[in-house]
């Protein structure tokens, strides 16, 4: 088959490789029929990942067609479609039971770690994917949903949903202001409404990505390359700050606004990937009565998302803004990669 093959920093290549085949009895062998490019993919790219060694296949996110199970397999069979949850879950080990499967201790990549597709282990930027544990990792999808939704289950609705709004305990009534309006703070946006946001408030430096929040669930769009940003939002609380102020950018400077514009008794739910240090500025915030979280994705909401994705009740295809087909990947992760020019939010790679 073909795939997307890590070479190192700045180098992949669109190759023949083997064809992946059931290892464990747990594993099925899928066909990719439709993948995306996440951000962490060019953070891989960029070098930030050194876990990912050179000839790992990419790609933690997809939906697809089984083609082989293994023995001990028993809720999914060939032919069915099926999305492939970026995270692997043996399902059975303390993390797993307790509703963290992003950390499962089985030792498919790295004991400890759920995330091991196009990480430890090769992933969905390919012909077809070999996914253990494929019965707490796989979720078989209805027909009527297109792959263009089904797809942001895989990483993106899940993350902003759980790290964004569960982690941070939105209440009916509350003011959810998201900081980045990338693939990840737009699910947070697109989200918040389930456990009742009144406001969304969608802050970027990004004119394109604002308004396109709007579309998504967005009350409000606040350009944070304007001064005043945070009077604009403290506006409209009535001067008190926001319920929960959701990082979605993964730099010091975002997470400095977020607890810059929670309320007392509010929270901050850190999404962001942070590759540098981040200043926690305690002598202020001890006072503030305010809670801050952060984590994996663990995924467990996938199948509550995919049933309001099946009803048309979020808006998910409204992400996807280019199309690719598997052998022009290289033309997917360059438009991806320059985001600010081509107004790339989710690329969309069908075979
Ligand atoms: N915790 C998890 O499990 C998990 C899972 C997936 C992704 N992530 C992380 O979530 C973060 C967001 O992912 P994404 O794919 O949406 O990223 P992205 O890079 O596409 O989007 C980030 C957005 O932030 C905006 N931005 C940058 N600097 C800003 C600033 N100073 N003020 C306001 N906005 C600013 C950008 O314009 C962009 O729209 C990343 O750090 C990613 O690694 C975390
Ligand atoms: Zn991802
Ligand atoms: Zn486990």
């Amino acid at each position: 088959m073909k795939a997307l093959v890590y070479h190192g920093p700045g180098r992949t290549g669109w190759e023949e490789v083997p064809d992946p085949v059931v290892v464990d009895p747990t594993d099925a062998v899928v066909r990719i029929d439709t993948t995306t490019i996440c951000g962490t993919d060019l953070h891989i790219l960029k070098g930030d990942v050194p876990a990912v060694t050179d000839g790992r296949i990419l790609g933690h996110e997809g939906v697809g067609t089984v083609l082989e199970v293994g023995d001990s397999v028993r809720t999914v069979s060939p032919g069915d479609r099926v999305i492939i949850s970026c995270i692997s879950a043996c399902g059975r080990c303390t993390f797993c039971r307790e509703g963290n499967p992003s950390h499962c201790l089985a030792a498919e990549g790295a004991a400890g770690i759920g995330w091991v597709l196009g990480h430890l282990i090769d992933g969905t930027q390919a012909e077809m994917v070999r996914v253990p544990f494929a019965d707490t990792s796989l979720y078989s999808l209805p027909d009527g949903v297109p792959d263009a939704s089904a797809v942001l289950l895989s990483d993106i609705f899940p993350t902003g949903f759980e790290i964004g709004v569960q982690y941070g305990r939105v209440q009916p009534g509350d003011t959810v202001a998201v900081v980045g309006a990338g693939p990840v703070g737009l699910a947070a946006i697109a989200t918040a409404g389930l456990q009742g946001a009144a406001q969304v408030v969608a802050i970027d430096l990004d004119d394109n990505r604002l308004q396109l929040a709007r579309t998504v669930g967005a009350t409000a769009a606040v350009s944070s390359a304007d001064d005043g940003w945070a009077d604009r939002v403290r506006a409209l609380t009535d001067g008190q700050g926001v319920d929960v102020a959701v990082e979605a950018v993964g730099i010091p400077a975002t997470f400095a606004m977020c607890t810059r514009m929670v309320r007392p008794g509010g929270s901050v739910a850190n999404i962001g990937v942070h590759g540098a240090p981040v200043q926690l500025d305690l002598q202020d915030l001890w006072i503030q009565n305010i809670t801050i979280t952060m984590g994996l994705v663990n995924t467990t909401s996938l199948p509550m998302l995919l049933k309001l994705v099946a009803q048309g009740r979020l808006p998910a295809e409204a992400f996807v803004t280019h199309r690719f087909s598997l052998d022009d990947i290289g033309s997917a992760y360059e438009t991806f990669g320059d985001a600010a020019r081509t107004h790339a939010v989710k690329v969309l790679i069908s075979r």
